[in-house]
């Protein structure tokens, strides 16, 4: 059980301060309720007798053992509506986290082996997006991630099935189990959506070694690692990230949970920001993990001892490293000054990038 942060006027600033979140999968936000609640509406007979016994299920000890559960989660979704339904709650939970930029992990793979039709994902899901900018403000993309437990062939089938709804996914990424399945398996694939002028991501290094994060970035040539943890086990690797200022979405609670670190005040986040890495803080799958991006953020500086100049550069790193253009950018940096003003902590403010330069 972590301490909570005791200290209030940190804690104000966290909450408040504006954000992205860069790395979340949006069946990883399906909270049990809505998993009953789906199952009941789609007359699906779920393995489990209430919300209760579900999550008491929620004890992992690695990755599979959470990818299990939540391809399992997963089979409650059935039509657009549900797709619109699962977005949406997740949106309006994101806003109270003053989350201005969310893109979207979401795992096509897992729902047309069901049946479900490509177009019922990618619609549901772009239009709680659309409606989420017109009723809140906040602003949102998808990015459509490959199951590297599958193979590159079934990749591009699914990404031909996605080629109607082009416009409505930014980029590709690259998620499941992550052991026994390095990025140059997608070589291929990744090389054809970078033509298509997709924006590139890939998990690597969560369980997997740095080499797969060398891979994802020297053979698909991503323009951000999802995780990148174990870059810390190769000394050249740190020193590329940080010189090329690579975007790192790391995710605590997360690592916590599926015990890639043994507690999270061993969480090497605060070292890698030390080192000059463009590291950023997000939720992963919140529903499974306990806790949506403030709380990876509350739970994480509760127990690491940083500050505000960290709260800074966190949030600074998650809008820099976001696929928008610099005009939007530049206006979500100002609203990130004036939120530090305005909690008097103006000292905090670094527009330095951050990063030792190195050579
Ligand atoms: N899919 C959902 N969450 C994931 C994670 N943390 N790692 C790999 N694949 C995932
Ligand atoms: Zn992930």
């Amino acid at each position: 059980m972590t301490p909570a942060l005791t200290d209030t006027t940190l804690l104000a600033l966290l909450r408040d301060m504006p954000k992205a979140e860069l790395h979340v999968h949006i069946e990883g936000t399906l909270e049990p309720e809505l998993i009953f609640a789906l199952a009941e509406r789609n007359q699906i007979e779920l393995p489990y007798a209430d919300v209760e016994a579900l999550r008491r299920a929620y004890a992992f000890t690695d990755l599979q053992s959470f990818l299990d559960i939540y391809y399992a989660g997963a089979s409650v979704l059935l039509h657009e509506q549900d797709f619109y339904d699962m977005a949406r709650a997740y949106l309006a939970r994101a806003v109270r986290d003053r989350v201005v930029h969310a893109e979207i992990f979401f795992d096509p793979q897992t729902h047309t082996a069901r049946g479900v039709p490509m177009a019922s994902v990618i619609n549901g899901l772009y239009r709680a997006c659309r409606d989420a900018e017109r009723d809140w403000g906040i602003s949102c993309a998808l990015i459509l991630c490959f199951l590297r437990h599958l193979s590159e062939e079934d990749a591009f089938q699914t990404l031909a099935q996605a080629m109607p709804l082009r416009d409505r996914f930014i980029g590709v990424g690259l998620d499941s189990s992550e052991l026994g399945h390095p990025p140059e398996k997608f070589a291929r694939v990744f090389a054809h959506c970078r033509e298509l002028g997709l924006h590139l991501v890939a998990h690597a290094g969560e369980e997997g070694p740095a080499a797969y994060i060398w891979s994802a970035l020297d053979t698909l040539q991503v323009e951000r690692i999802d995780h990148g943890v174990q870059a810390q086990h190769d000394a050249a690797l740190m020193q590329r990230l940080a010189r090329e200022r690579i975007a790192l979405t790391v995710c605590p609670l997360s690592n916590q949970k599926l015990q890639v670190f043994p507690d999270l005040s061993q969480h090497n986040l605060p070292r890698m920001l030390e080192a000059g890495l463009r590291v950023t803080v997000n939720s992963d799958d919140p529903a499974y993990f306990g806790g949506y991006i403030n709380d990876n953020f509350e739970q994480l500086f509760a127990v690491t001892g940083m500050g505000p100049a960290q709260a800074y550069r966190l949030a600074r790193n998650s809008l820099q490293a976001s696929f928008v253009g610099e005009s939007r950018k530049h206006a979500w940096r100002e609203q990130l000054d004036d939120c530090f003003v305005r909690h008097g902590f103006q000292d905090a403010i670094d527009t330095s990038e951050g990063a030792p330069i190195l050579p």
